[in-house]
């Protein structure tokens, strides 16, 4: 019988990975005091804000295991009075009146709702669902000069993305491109029409499929 440990079923994925290198880019010298990470996960992301100085880390998850796990993490760097974590659906549990200066967030958003077995359940598919309700909380939910970093998969249609953002009156700015490696097996669960209509994004190489993926930063 294979055991997987907690913190390998919350390991940082490429996805994670390329949210710090955004986070890195573009937060050194932004002033922060509180920021929000939207399915927190492990709080890998909210650790790294809270070395760049953030003085409030707030973290949101559907999953109760993600916001236990996320608190040790986070409570064995920084002290307890600067972590906050809310375990709910998205921002139903959030006090609607907190803003923040940065929000980041990695939401399930494959357009395939197949499990992994080396994963939590929450962090599956559900196409642009997360992502879409994210945005529209945005203009609530950042300050005046605030800004949000998201990572987005590109078989969600960047398009779509980008016009949902600017009908909100919000910018919209790609700050980091980067490819992700998927089994064949697992995408050739994603519908035809998708694989069609996305083809030029996706490269396959026998057993292997790369598609593109980037990080991007909406602001007023
Ligand atoms: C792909 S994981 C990313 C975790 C972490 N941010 C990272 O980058 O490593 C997505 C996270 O979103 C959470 N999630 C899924 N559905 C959610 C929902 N409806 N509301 C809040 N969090 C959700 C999952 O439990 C999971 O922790």
């Amino acid at each position: 019988m294979t055991v997987i440990s907690s913190s390998d079923l919350y390991r940082p994925s490429i996805y994670t990975a390329s949210l710090l290198k955004a986070i890195d880019s573009n937060c050194a010298n932004f002033s922060m005091n509180h920021v929000l990470d939207v399915g927190v996960g492990s709080g890998i992301c909210l650790a790294a804000l809270g070395r760049l100085g953030a003085s409030n880390m707030w973290g949101l998850d559907i999953s109760k295991d993600s916001i236990e796990f996320a608190n040790q993490l986070l409570c064995s760097e920084f002290k307890k009075d600067r972590v906050n974590l809310v375990h709910g659906d998205m921002f139903e549990k959030l006090d609607p009146h907190l803003s923040f200066d940065l929000i980041v967030a990695n939401l399930p958003q494959l357009p395939i709702n197949i499990g992994s077995i080396d994963r939590p359940p929450t962090w599956g598919g559900g196409g642009r669902g997360l992502v879409d309700r994210l945005i529209h909380q945005l203009p609530q939910r950042m300050t005046k000069n605030g800004m949000s970093l998201i990572a987005h998969c590109d078989l969600n249609d960047f398009k779509k993305t980008e016009e949902l953002i600017r009908s909100l009156r919000l910018h919209c700015e790609t700050v980091y491109e980067f490819y992700v490696y998927e089994s064949v097996d697992r995408f050739s669960k994603i519908s035809d029409d998708i694989l069609k209509k996305h083809s030029d994004q996706i490269m396959f190489f026998g057993p292997y499929a790369i598609s593109s993926a980037r990080i991007i930063k909406v602001t007023f």
